[in-house]
């Protein structure tokens, strides 16, 4: 049932506020971590001395957002892969390794056929997931549930940002366990990911209009880049695979950094490129780094669309079109600057007159290797 919406797709968007919410809901008591599953596990968490992540598409990219919090937080190494990679190359697992999948489907059959092999060499796993009682939890240790509801429409939304939301859990909660943080530290985190839907509301309210209306204006576009770095890489991944996989446009994500190394060839005038813009408040460098890229590439004539705290005016000059998203630290971005890309790639498809529930050639869950 769509409630009432347009497809399942702007509905799961909508609900994205609530994905957070119900994943935090009952896990973060007076500020410190609960996750009643993971109870009892506290020697395996203290006993690991890396992670690997395992995930398909967006689940992947989830994973390389948990990245940056795992090692910030619990200062544990983080390998990020996607699942059909890891299964086929004889990776160096054991019992010291922890092998993280998320899954928002726990159907995917690459992930599950690398938990299992994760599982035969030895190493310890763990499953986040959507999808109570499905085989990829079923076939790990320990399994930490997203509560973001049923996804119907074929390109994962609100999963997503409860993936991310269930990683960060995990990383405080291993924090705790190995010492890593102090409470006081931990407090302050969870404080910060109990405003997330807040925000995300907030920006379906303000921007949802004006980036339809965007995405409706570029229906012609044959190509779109996407930019970002740090925890704004991912994003970009996320926003380029959404756009290809609902509207049927070439999109690429980069790291902005990497722009230099190759892909700042491909700018035309002309050409549209979304960039998030990291915080100033959190770390200048990494901003004015972007605020610098940004630069380049309006020299070269691309049409600039940058996502963009409130109150960042530096980057009004270089830009076209600037998006808003409320302050946050800088780990909790990801899960406010995805939105907007979320509600493109759906304008976007919606203006070509696309179904974007269901995507041509794709299936919701990917039962076969
Ligand atoms: C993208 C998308 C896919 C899935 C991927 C993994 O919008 O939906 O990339 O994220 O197939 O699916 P799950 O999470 O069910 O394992």
């Amino acid at each position: 049932d769509k409630g009432g919406w347009s497809s399942f797709m702007a509905k799961e968007v909508s609900e994205e506020p609530e994905a957070v919410a119900k994943t935090v809901l009952g896990r973060v008591r007076d500020g410190a971590v609960v996750i009643p599953e993971l109870d009892g596990l506290d020697e395996l968490f203290a006993g690991i001395s890396r992670v690997v992540v395992i995930a398909c598409g967006t689940a992947a990219y989830a994973g390389q957002v948990g990245k940056y919090a795992i090692e910030q937080w619990a200062r544990i190494p983080v390998d990020v892969e996607l699942a059909h990679e890891f299964r086929y190359r004889d990776p160096v697992i054991g019992p010291d390794t922890l092998v993280v999948s998320i899954s928002q489907s726990g159907e995917t059959m690459d992930t599950l056929m690398a938990v299992k092999y994760a599982r035969e060499q030895g190493a310890r796993t763990l499953s986040i997931c959507n999808t109570q009682g499905a085989t990829i939890p079923r076939e790990s240790d320990a399994v930490v549930y997203t509560h973001a509801g049923p996804e119907v429409a074929v390109a994962s939304t609100k999963a997503f940002v409860a993936q991310i939301t269930a990683l960060y859990l995990l990383a405080l909660h291993v924090a705790r366990v190995r010492g890593s943080m102090t409470a006081e530290q931990i407090a302050r985190e969870t404080h910060e990911l109990e405003a997330v839907p807040e925000k995300i509301s907030t920006i379906l309210e303000r921007e949802q209009e004006r980036i339809t209306q965007l995405a409706g204006w570029m229906a012609d576009t044959r190509s779109v880049l996407f930019l970002g770095r740090h925890v704004g890489f991912p994003i970009a991944l996320e926003g380029a695979l959404k756009l290809k996989e609902i509207s049927y446009i070439h999109a690429e994500g980069f790291a902005a950094g990497e722009l230099k190394h190759g892909p700042i060839a491909l700018i035309e005038p002309g050409q549209p490129v979304f960039v998030i813009v990291p915080s100033p408040r959190d770390s200048t460098l990494l901003h004015d780094k972007v605020v610098s890229n940004i630069q380049e590439i309006r020299a070269r004539g691309a049409r600039v669309i940058v996502i963009a705290e409130e109150g960042d005016a530096s980057v009004l000059p270089f830009s076209d079109e600037v998006l808003r998203i409320p302050l946050a630290g800088a780990l909790f971005e990801p899960l406010l600057a995805v939105v907007p890309l979320h509600i493109f790639a759906m304008g976007l498809a919606t203006a070509k007159g696309l179904d974007v529930d269901q995507p041509r050639n794709l299936a919701k869950s990917v039962t076969v290797e």
